[in-house]
């Protein structure tokens, strides 16, 4: 595959990174997925917006001009042949000749890295049956707002996951649900979708906002509030979102079912949806 690294395109395999860089050091350094059906990138402005306030959020000025942004991800789609995959990229605060917390000098450039790899695709079971979910106490920093490369609670909680024969970890806090490990969550109670608000304790999902607008459009209502975990009990539906994901709907939480047990209408009407909006 065909990568892109610092402004160059090469083959992934031969991109080789300094072991000071600040990334690898302190994930010091931000990064976005972005969907691509069919050759074309979806919601890639979003991204791109949200990348610049990632990057304001740990306070690392955009290396590139939005116009090379769209560029290099064009040009990376068709150097990966166009088709279905997803765009994975990330800045860091770049290399500088010792290790030391504080930013380095002006003459440190950004490492700029970008690749593209497959869409996963969702085993059989899921498909059928929707997938399952574990419960994790949130112990993440006050700013998970910022898609920050710093993903070691999310990598534990999806191993956690993993380990307890469940495809993605909720966390919670305080005694409310947040999201997923790598993903936004949805429940409906009562014929009312409900997600988290927008705040520095999640991810502003870019599928989530698209979900949002489809759920309005097609009549739907959508409350975006705080979710106590006592809700879990009164959903009849719920379903976790990302990028690489889109809409997955959730079955099971721990022992307990969702609903019935199985995906639900709201989720099908909702993924059919964002399929149509999204090809
Ligand atoms: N994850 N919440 C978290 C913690 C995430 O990491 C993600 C995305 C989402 C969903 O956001 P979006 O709809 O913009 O993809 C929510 C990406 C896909 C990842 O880390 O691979």
């Amino acid at each position: 595959p065909i990568a892109w690294f610092n402004g160059r395109f090469q083959p992934l395999e031969e991109i080789r990174l300094s072991p000071l860089d600040r990334g690898f050091l302190f994930a010091d350094g931000v990064y976005e997925v972005i969907p691509v059906y069919q050759g074309h990138p979806f919601q890639l402005e979003a991204h791109l917006d949200r990348l610049d306030y990632s990057l304001d959020g740990i306070r690392l000025p955009n290396p590139m001009s939005r116009q090379d942004w769209r560029e290099m991800v064009e040009t990376l789609i068709q150097g990966n042949g166009g088709g279905d995959m997803t765009i994975y990229f990330q800045v860091t605060r770049g290399a500088d000749h010792q290790r030391d917390h504080g930013f380095p000098g002006d003459d440190v450039e950004a490492t700029r890295f970008a690749m593209a790899s497959p869409l996963p695709v969702l085993p059989e079971r899921i498909r059928r049956e929707g997938a399952r979910a574990c419960l994790v106490a949130d112990t993440r920093w006050a700013r998970c707002d910022i898609k920050s490369i710093a993903l070691l609670p999310n990598v534990l909680a999806k191993q956690q996951a993993r380990e307890q024969g469940a495809d993605e970890a909720l966390f919670h806090r305080d005694g409310e649900l947040v999201e997923g490990s790598s993903t936004t969550l949805f429940l409906v109670v009562d014929g009312v979708i409900l997600t988290p608000p927008k705040s520095h304790a999640i991810l502003p999902g870019i599928t989530r906002d698209v979900i949002i607008e489809l759920a309005k459009e097609a009549g739907l209502s959508v409350r975006q509030e705080a979710i106590p975990l006592s809700r879990l009990s009164q959903a009849s539906e719920a379903w976790i979102s990302s990028s690489s994901r889109e809409m997955v709907p959730l079955t099971r939480v721990g022992e307990q079912p969702i609903g019935q047990g199985d995906p639900g209408p709201v989720w099908k009407r909702l993924q059919d949806a964002l399929v149509k909006t999204s090809r």
